[in-house]
């Protein structure tokens, strides 16, 4: 494996993915709509690694001009983040995700067919778990979703086993991302969210920004540790990283794999924002607030696959995670060429 296609390479996980891989030695060849990031990323991802991105501007369900990029290319594997992402606005939208989301999934697998490039690495979400019946949440969990971005997750999950199915020589991983948080050590990316933000790592970081006047947590009341939702959070670096090791994996030809990208230890709402004001010495103003429609008490991953089969496991700690998020929200606030907005979860 040398040539790796990116779509939403531009995006928050995309960027960080796309240094892991440069630096891994792979050729990084992106395609993104800009929809929701910047091209500036590609000098700063310069900047840190000497090395080019080479990318274009395009639409992945515009078949034609994937059609093009791949004939200009020897692609060998396809990692695919590009998508929309906010879960309020599919269940305002639902035709716009189904119709983004689920196309250009079967652009790219269609153009994958045709040029024989047997190895897809989807960015899926741990959303495909819906409720959890038991925790730590494994691979084996069953699935469902409450909304139409969890619906697309799921159905390009489907897809993409289907497409297995058929086409046995066809590698693929799905991984399931818990919570994406944090940034690159040098604090030049990380998330930007547009608009106000729905995640609530994002929210914090405006909220201590001075950007939000006070932080809600929804709900402190749930069965849990101190009332509030606990999540799995995750450091955007391992996730990339997780993403490099997946790619080592299909070099075996597994077929089509599942892992869970999570660290295996949950931390709630309140624990995260006191972590966030005594690791960095700021204030960031909360008060309790209903619960929000939708949500669930607690999930974390169980991520001993991964570990077993990708010989991948997290790094990054809670405090590691709210110093870079708070470093590159200080960046931002500066105006330094900081970019990258969401990427799909
Ligand atoms: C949400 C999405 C999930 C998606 C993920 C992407 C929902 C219901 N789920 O997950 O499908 O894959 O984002 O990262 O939207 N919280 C607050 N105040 C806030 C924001 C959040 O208290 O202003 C709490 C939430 O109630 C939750 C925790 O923080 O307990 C994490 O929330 P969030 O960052 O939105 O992630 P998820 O809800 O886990």
């Amino acid at each position: 494996m040398k040539n790796i296609l990116v779509t939403g390479g531009a995006g928050y996980i995309g960027s960080h993915t796309s240094i892991e891989l440069l630096e891994g030695g792979y050729n990084v060849i992106c395609v993104d709509n800009f929809s929701n990031s910047s091209k500036d990323i590609f000098d700063v991802i310069h900047d840190l690694t000497g090395k080019h991105v080479t990318w274009y501007e395009a639409d992945v369900c515009d078949v034609e001009a994937l059609r093009k990029i791949v004939k200009a290319h020897d692609i060998d594997c396809v990692i695919h983040f590009a998508g929309y992402k906010a879960v309020g606005e599919s269940v305002e939208k639902p035709l716009m995700y189904y119709q983004n989301n689920i196309d250009s999934t079967l652009a790219l697998c269609e153009v994958c067919l045709e040029n024989s490039i047997n190895n897809i690495v989807f960015s899926s979400s741990a959303t495909v778990y819906g409720a959890p019946q038991y925790l730590p949440l494994d691979e084996h969990h069953s699935l469902s979703a409450t909304n139409p971005y969890g619906n697309c997750k799921l159905f390009i999950e489907h897809i993409l086993k289907d497409v297995h199915v058929a086409h046995p020589e066809m590698n693929i991983a799905l991984l399931r991302y818990f919570n994406p948080v944090g940034a690159h050590p040098s604090h030049r990316l990380g998330e930007s969210p547009k608009g106000i933000p729905n995640n609530l790592m994002p929210y914090i970081c405006q909220t201590a920004s001075g950007l939000r006047e006070q932080l809600s947590i929804f709900g402190d009341d749930y069965d849990t540790v101190d009332g509030t939702g606990v999540r799995d959070y995750i450091h955007v670096v391992d996730l990339a990283k997780g993403h490099a090791a997946a790619i080592k994996k299909l070099a075996t030809a597994p077929g089509c794999v599942v892992y869970n990208l999570g660290t295996g230890n949950g931390t709630s709402v309140l624990e995260l924002v006191r972590t966030f004001i005594t690791e960095n010495n700021v204030d960031v103003p909360f008060a309790i607030a209903p619960r929000r429609a939708g949500d669930i008490a607690e999930c974390w991953a169980d991520p001993a696959s991964a570990k077993e089969e990708l010989g991948w496991e997290a790094q990054y700690t809670i405090v590691d995670m709210v110093r870079d998020s708070w470093e590159a929200q200080k960046r931002m606030n500066t105006n330094e060429k900081v970019t990258v907005a969401s990427e799909a979860v």
